[in-house]
């Protein structure tokens, strides 16, 4: 039988750690994770810091009575893993489902795909051609269709390859259904499709994108599906009382109180609730709210975010540790970015942009450990289309005092950056719970502008964290692993 959130005993957390070492017992505090607790409570200025008990959430309880997996062994068929993305036809998701299939098909080379280089050898990841891509949107489209506007605008995907791929893409668009939209936001609202409201209550929402997904994975016969949630960045969710608890928040939708949520709250609990590993790629705060957490934990799903790292902030985090290792203190540290698309136009709306500028801007006094003055613009100039500049001006002090500058301006292609990332994860989530691993993925922060539970923005060491959990994989220790969950499964089941 196909199981949903097919997994093994959770016994490790997804850094490879002991869970139990992980459990908080003490209250702590809120964070960037939208005012949410933060386990370590080491969240660094300026986020808003606020107190809940949060003991639930953190804990791992008994593993339920989920549906098992297929485990890959040198005997059984190859698995087949669907990648569900929320926001289906984005600029970003159409060019990673182009780029898998073209990789898939040997017509384009894993560039930009950590998990293809040699620092991965050895890792039993899953095949790019054994990923079958569908998910949820809420503008009618079709892969294809998407695949020629981004061609179009930015020229990045080039029309004999996505000619080349145009079966596998109108296939994969059978794969896409209508998604959800409560309390979206007037921006996004203004480019989903008309009619498309939020009239529908909340739990038939929650119950039909679960329905969606599992029909998903039982039609395509798929050993796993990794949730990705690639929908624009809605604007921030409030902290409420509902959050706290799971117990609160299902109260809360089962009485449709529309304002408690966002899409993105419906699509992390529907992962949650299946048991599937998920990956929250944009800013949105209105996914890890503590009751989500909490249900994260009981199913023992792995699950990360927040917000991709793919291009200034990146330079930054690569760039602010060399001002630390050389003493020189860093005074002001002034950003600019400029960037056209749907994603821009979502951002130049202040009530989104505020998600994405908190993310982008929380790092320095992080790395550097002091505060500075800093400060992040983005602009929406609707001809850059995907093409991205951001421009960073570096006041620092040196010896005796004196002042200096450093500037880099970055153009960069927004997709082509982050598709290969999301293809990195899709396959890391997918290893880590084919070996029984739980909880949030912190060997995926090199990631992340906000890397869950983890006060680590510096890029060297996340490397370093990254490498390390890559070099665990390939212990025999970690292949048997799902041998041994197979052992476990089979017990409990008799
Ligand atoms: N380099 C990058 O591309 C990068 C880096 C970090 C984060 N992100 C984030 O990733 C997300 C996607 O980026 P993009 O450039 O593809 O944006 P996009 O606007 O092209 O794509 C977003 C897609 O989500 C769809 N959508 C919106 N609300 C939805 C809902 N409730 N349910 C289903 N679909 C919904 C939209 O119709 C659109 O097709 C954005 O939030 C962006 O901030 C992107």
């Amino acid at each position: 039988m196909l199981g949903l959130g097919a997994r093994a005993k959770p016994n490790r957390s997804a850094n490879g750690d002991d869970p139990e070492s992980d459990q908080q017992q003490n209250p702590v505090q809120a964070c960037h994770n939208g005012g949410y607790p933060d386990p370590n409570g080491t969240c660094p200025r300026p986020f808003r810091h606020q107190t809940y008990y949060f003991r639930a959430a953190l804990r791992y309880p008994p593993r339920p009575n989920l549906a098992p997996t297929n485990h890959t062994s040198s005997s059984a068929k190859p698995r087949r893993v669907g990648v569900w993305l929320f926001g289906a036809y984005g600029g970003l998701a159409t060019t990673l489902v182009v780029g898998a299939r073209a990789i898939a098909r040997g017509l384009a080379a894993p560039h930009g795909l950590l998990t293809s280089t040699s620092s991965a050898e050895g890792v039993d990841f899953i095949a790019i051609d054994s990923l079958v891509f569908g998910g949820h949107e809420v503008r009618t489209s079709d892969f294809l269709s998407s695949a020629r506007e981004i061609l179009a605008a930015n020229g990045t995907l080039p029309k004999e390859l996505v000619d080349q791929v145009a079966a596998d893409l109108r296939t994969m668009s059978k794969n896409v259904a209508r998604g959800a939209l409560p309390n979206a936001g007037r921006t996004i609202l203004s480019i989903a499709d008309k009619g498309r409201s939020e009239r529908e209550p909340l739990q038939a929402q929650l119950d039909r994108v679960k329905r969606d997904i599992r029909a998903f994975q039982k039609r395509l016969r798929l050993d796993q599906v990794v949730c990705v949630n690639l929908t624009s960045t809605e604007p921030q969710l409030k902290p409420q009382a509902a959050h706290r608890t799971l117990a609160g928040l299902k109260k809360a939708i089962a009485r449709n109180a529309v304002k408690a949520v966002r899409p993105s709250t419906i699509y992390a609990l529907a992962a949650a609730d299946l048991g599937l590993p998920f990956i929250h790629f944009t800013p949105s705060n209105s996914v890890f709210l503590p009751a989500v957490r909490e249900r994260f934990a009981e199913t023992g799903a792995p699950y990360m975010g927040c917000d991709g790292k793919t291009g200034e902030t990146l330079v930054k985090s690569a760039l602010a540790p060399m001002f630390k290792y050389r003493n020189l203190r860093v005074l002001s540290w002034q950003g600019y970015n400029i960037l056209g698309d749907r994603d821009g136009r979502v951002l130049s709306d202040d009530e989104n942009k505020r998600s994405k500028v908190q993310s982008k801007d929380a790092l320095l006094p992080q790395i550097l450990g002091y505060p500075l003055h800093s400060h992040v613009g983005i602009d929406y100039v609707p001809s850059l289309h995907d093409h991205k500049t951001a421009w960073d001006f570096i006041h620092f002090e040196g010896f005796l005092g004196h002042r200096m500058v450093m500037q880099f301006i970055w153009q960069g292609c927004d997709a082509i950056l982050a598709a290969p990332l999301v293809l990195d994860m899709v396959r890391c989530a997918e290893l880590a719970a084919r070996r029984g691993e739980i909880g949030p993925m912190s060997q995926l922060a090199c990631y992340f502008k906000q890397p869950l539970d983890t006060t680590e923005h510096d890029l060297h060491q996340q490397w370093q964290q990254f490498r390390a959990w890559l070099d665990r994989q390939k212990t025999p220790a970690a292949a048997s692993t799902a041998t041994g969950k197979r052992n476990w499964r089979s017990t409990r089941r008799r």
